[in-house]
């Protein structure tokens, strides 16, 4: 019976990569939305492998949990010390059953890989019936790269290592990016052939091109058309090199889409996120995790949203953001913070410096300046007055606020949670909130204000301040005599009418 012809995707990732000089295995760190080991994967995901395989051993625990997290079909196999790359393969091939197809292997490291790169790759490997097929690029710096050496009819010969190079292969500019498509049976062959007789004594899988030429096998090399696909990390300035050139493609992809970024090289867009028509991103932005930005919506200057969804024609100005959802036509900034579940509605307004953590803010209402909303429920077109505090920790426990529709609190008003103001009430500034307040009443809680006439000229005597009182006093005085207003009758404002209104005995002076 004919063997069923699999595709198996091996990734090589337990190098330790030492010169990142981290805790954190290499292939785990962070690349504009992805780790590494992430690209690769991803890269490698549209060729709908049969299995794919991840060579681990440095950093094995940490990196066996991200996979369960980012790619749970993968298996992971444990190489336990790191004999080379074709000791890599080798192990991950055991691992699996046998048979026949093609195995394409990839650096962990080469997170700038395209899948349009690798499919080209694998077709052009499949459609050769070729038993070897390496992707190779013409680089302006070669150093530390194994090198594509070629016949005089231009056929691949071999693939040798810089470090067992002589000078005239070191002067090949043409290398080796780390990325293979193999024919399965003839790799495992040729996997049992490999020496250790090399500079380092490891196990090359490069060495694989030169046993299957020398036995006659068709090899072959697949160009890229663009070199940059096929940059190795090996630091963190070749890691923030990478970072650089992944934000030039995905802002270029997304201007072509429809747009505007002002600033791109201070834009930083994840790969996870997506930006619809019209929306403008001003400079000093970054857009990260799951962020989606709305058809004509602004966001920056000076913006950082994690995990955030903006709604169409908003506006988020010099604000930070994390697990927030802001609607359609809502305003932020500047200078918010939104924190996980702040959700905001249509035409909801968040000014400067507030932070809103938990806490439904309903369609047009605002909450201008200066105010912490938290674990809150505030419904529609209703005001907060400014230096507000939504009180919502009792040391222990963590309790809701509710403030109805069409609410206009009063400025620096504490609510103590849990507490709720209804539709269409009031609250006084000052006050400190700690009993419901009923739809359409007037919420009063604080200390009635107490004047001491002429305490400054009498107990500050020869201060500036005393001089000013007099010359104030004379000038009443001379304007009382005139018939103006008095002191208490000058008074007014909604203070005043709230204690009349109520029947506090609220007046101007006591
Ligand atoms: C390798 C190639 C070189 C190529 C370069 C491209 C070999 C012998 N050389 O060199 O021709 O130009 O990649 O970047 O393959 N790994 C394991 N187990 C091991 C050794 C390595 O999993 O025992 C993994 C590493 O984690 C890494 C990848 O294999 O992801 C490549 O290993 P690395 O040591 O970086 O090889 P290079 O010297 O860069
Ligand atoms: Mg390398």
């Amino acid at each position: 019976m004919p063997q069923p012809h699999l595709r198996t995707v091996v990734v090589l990732a337990a190098g330790e990569g030492k010169r990142m000089k981290s805790t954190l295995p290499k292939v785990l760190h962070p690349l504009l939305g992805r780790t590494l080991l992430g690209h690769v994967l991803s890269a490698a995901a549209p060729l709908a492998a049969d299995r794919t395989v991840v060579v681990v051993g440095h950093g094995a625990d940490q990196v066996r949990a991200h996979l369960t997290e980012v790619a749970p079909d993968a298996t992971p196999v444990l190489q336990a010390e790191q004999l080379g790359t074709g000791h890599a393969v080798r192990i991950a091939l055991e691992a699996v059953p046998d048979g026949a197809g093609t195995v394409v292997v990839i650096n962990g490291d080469v997170p700038l890989l395209r899948p349009e790169t690798v499919g080209a790759l694998v077709t052009a490997h499949e459609q050769a019936a070729a038993a070897a097929t390496v992707l190779a690029a013409e680089v302006p710096d070669p150093t530390g790269l194994g090198r594509i050496v070629r016949d005089a009819d231009g056929r691949l010969e071999q693939i040798v290592e810089e470090r067992d190079a002589d000078a005239t292969q070191r002067a090949i500019q043409e290398i080796n990016a780390g990325i293979y498509a193999f024919d399965a049976v003839r790799l495992r062959d040729a996997l049992g052939k490999l020496s250790t007789d090399n500079d380092q004594g490891e196990e090359y899988l490069t060495d694989v091109f030169g046993l299957l030429r020398s036995a006659g096998e068709p090899v072959a090399v697949h160009v890229a058309d663009d070199h940059v696909e096929t940059l190795g990390c090996n630091d963190r300035v070749e890691l923030a090199t990478l970072r650089r050139l992944l934000r030039d493609r995905v802002n270029e992809a997304w201007m072509r889409t429809g747009v505007s970024l002002l600033d791109p090289a201070t834009t930083w867009i994840d790969v996870t996120v997506a930006l619809d028509r019209d929306a403008v991103i001003d400079q000093n932005t970054q857009l990260r995790g799951s962020t989606v930005v709305g058809a004509g919506t602004l966001v920056g200057p000076d913006v950082t949203l994690v995990d955030t969804i903006v709604g169409p024609a908003a506006s988020v100005v010099r604000s930070h953001a994390v697990g927030a959802e802001v609607g359609a036509g809502a305003s932020v900034g500047p200078y918010a913070y939104l924190r996980p579940a702040a959700r905001l509605a249509d035409k909801a307004k968040v000014g400067t410096f507030v932070e809103v953590k938990n806490s439904e803010i309903g369609a047009g209402s605002k909450v201008p300046h200066l105010t912490y909303v938290g674990d809150a429920t505030i419904g529609e077109q209703s005001n907060i007055g400014a230096a507000s505090v939504f009180v919502n920790y009792d040391g222990v426990h963590k309790h809701r606020t509710v403030i109805g529709s069409h609410a206009r609190t009063g400025a620096d008003n504490m609510f103590v949670a849990p507490v709720e103001v209804g539709d269409g009430a009031y609250t006084a500034a000052g006050s400190v909130i700690v009993d419901d307040v009923p739809a359409g009443a007037m919420g009063v809680a604080r200390a009635r204000q107490r004047n001491i006439e002429g305490w400054v000229v009498k107990r500050r005597a020869g201060t500036a301040a005393a001089e000013a009182a007099k010359r104030a006093r004379d000038v009443q005085g001379a304007s009382n005599g005139a018939g103006a207003a008095s002191d208490s009758e000058a008074m007014h404002g909604p203070a005043e009418t709230v204690g009349g209104a109520s029947g506090t005995g609220d007046t101007a002076t006591e």
